[in-house]
C-alpha cells in the first residue's frame, strides 16, 4: 500500500496527490510514469510524474478528474492509500544540452512537461516555456514553469488569463525568430499533432509524449501500441516520448476513443455508488442524531 500525505486542489477538475513511494522517488527521471491501481477492484491507469524527492520518498502525482478511476482518486486523500503503484515506467527523456528548446505543457500536460523542462535546464539549455489552458481557473504551476524558463509564455483559449491564444500561436512566432534546436510537448493528443505540425513547418525537431491507452506498462498486452514512422511501438517502453514528426496522429486519436462507451458507463456507476453510500451516511446521521 502506498501511503497518499497530502492532497492539493490545483484546479476545479484538477488534483494533486503527494505519495510515499521511496523506490520510485530514488529511481525517477524526466518523462517516466507510474501505473496505479486506485482500490482491489481498480483498473490500472498511467499517470506521469509530476516531481519527486528523493530524500523524503515521495512522488508527486497530477491528474484531472474526468473517468471513473480518476474520480475514485479523487476522493481520496492523507491517510488514505494507493492499492498499487508500479514504476518509474518508459524511457526517460534524452536530456542533453541541445542549445535553446522550447517546452509546451498543454492544460494537465503542464504537469509532465514541468520536469522535462527542468532537466533540460539543469543541462545548460535555453528554456522558452508555453503553458496554456482553456481558462484561467484550470492553470496551475505558472511560477513552477516561470522559475526555470529563460522566456516564459501563458495562455488561455478564452484569454480569462494573460495572452489570448492556444499554445501553437507562441509557438509558432517563438519558432519564426529561429535559434531553436528543439521543441517538447505534453498535453492533449491534438495540441501535440498541431505542435508538431508547427515545428515541422519550420524544420525543427520535436518530441511529444504519448498518452495512448495502456495496461500492463511492460510491454506485454500491447494496449498502449502506436504507430511512429510507420512501425508499430509501445507508447510504455518504447516511449512514452517519440518523434512528433513521425506520429500517426489519427490513429492515436482513433485508439484514444475506443472505449469511451465503457468509460462513460463505469463513470455512471461510480457516480450513482457515491451517492447511495453519501446518501446512507446522511441516512445514518440524521437516524443517530434523533
Ligand atoms: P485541453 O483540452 O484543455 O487543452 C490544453 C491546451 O492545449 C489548450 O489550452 C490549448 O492551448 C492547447 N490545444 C488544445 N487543442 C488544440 C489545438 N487543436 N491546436 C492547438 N493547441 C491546442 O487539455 P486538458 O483537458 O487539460 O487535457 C490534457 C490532456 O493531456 C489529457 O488528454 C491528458 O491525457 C494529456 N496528458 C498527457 C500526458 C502525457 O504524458 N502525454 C501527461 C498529462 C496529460
Ligand atoms: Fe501493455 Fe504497453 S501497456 S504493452
Amino acid at each position: 500500500m502506498y501511503e497518499i500525505v497530502a492532497k492539493e486542489a490545483l484546479a476545479p477538475v484538477t488534483t494533486r496527490l503527494l505519495v510515499r513511494a521511496p523506490e520510485i522517488a530514488a529511481k525517477a527521471r524526466a518523462g517516466q510514469f507510474v501505473i496505479l491501481i486506485v482500490d482491489e477492484h481498480g483498473e490500472r491507469i498511467p499517470l506521469t510524474l509530476a516531481d519527486w524527492y528523493p530524500d523524503e520518498g515521495l512522488i508527486d502525482i497530477i491528474f484531472q478528474q474526468v473517468g471513473k478511476t480518476t474520480m475514485h482518486l479523487a476522493t481520496l486523500g492523507p491517510g488514505d492509500a494507493l492499492y498499487a503503484l508500479t514504476g518509474p515506467l518508459g524511457r526517460p527523456t534524452e536530456v542533453r544540452n541541445y542549445g535553446t528548446v522550447v517546452c509546451v505543457g498543454g492544460g494537465v500536460g503542464i504537469a509532465a512537461i514541468y520536469p522535462i523542462a527542468r532537466a533540460l535546464r539543469q543541462a545548460g539549455n535555453r528554456v522558452i516555456s508555453i503553458i496554456g489552458c482553456r481558462t484561467r481557473e484550470l492553470m496551475f504551476w505558472e511560477e513552477r514553469m516561470a522559475e526555470l524558463s529563460d522566456e516564459p509564455f501563458v495562455c488561455t483559449d478564452d484569454g480569462s488569463y494573460k495572452r489570448k491564444a492556444l499554445v501553437t500561436e507562441p509557438l509558432a512566432e517563438v519558432l519564426e525568430r529561429g535559434g531553436i534546436d528543439r521543441v517538447w510537448a505534453v498535453g492533449p493528443a491534438i495540441m501535440m499533432k498541431f505542435c508538431s505540425l508547427t515545428a515541422m513547418r519550420y524544420g525543427v525537431p520535436i518530441v511529444v509524449s504519448l498518452n495512448s491507452i495502456m495496461v500492463d506498462g511492460t510491454g506485454m498486452c500491447g494496449a498502449c501500441r502506436v504507430e511512429v514512422a510507420g512501425q508499430t511501438r509501445f507508447a510504455c517502453v518504447d516511449g512514452p516520448e517519440f518523434d512528433g514528426s513521425q506520429v500517426n496522429w489519427d490513429l492515436l486519436i482513433q485508439r484514444q476513443r475506443l472505449y469511451l462507451d465503457k468509460e462513460r458507463l463505469a463513470l455512471e456507476r461510480f457516480q450513482q455508488k457515491e451517492q447511495c453510500r453519501c446518501q446512507a451516511t446522511l441516512g445514518g446521521a440524521t437516524n443517530a442524531a434523533r
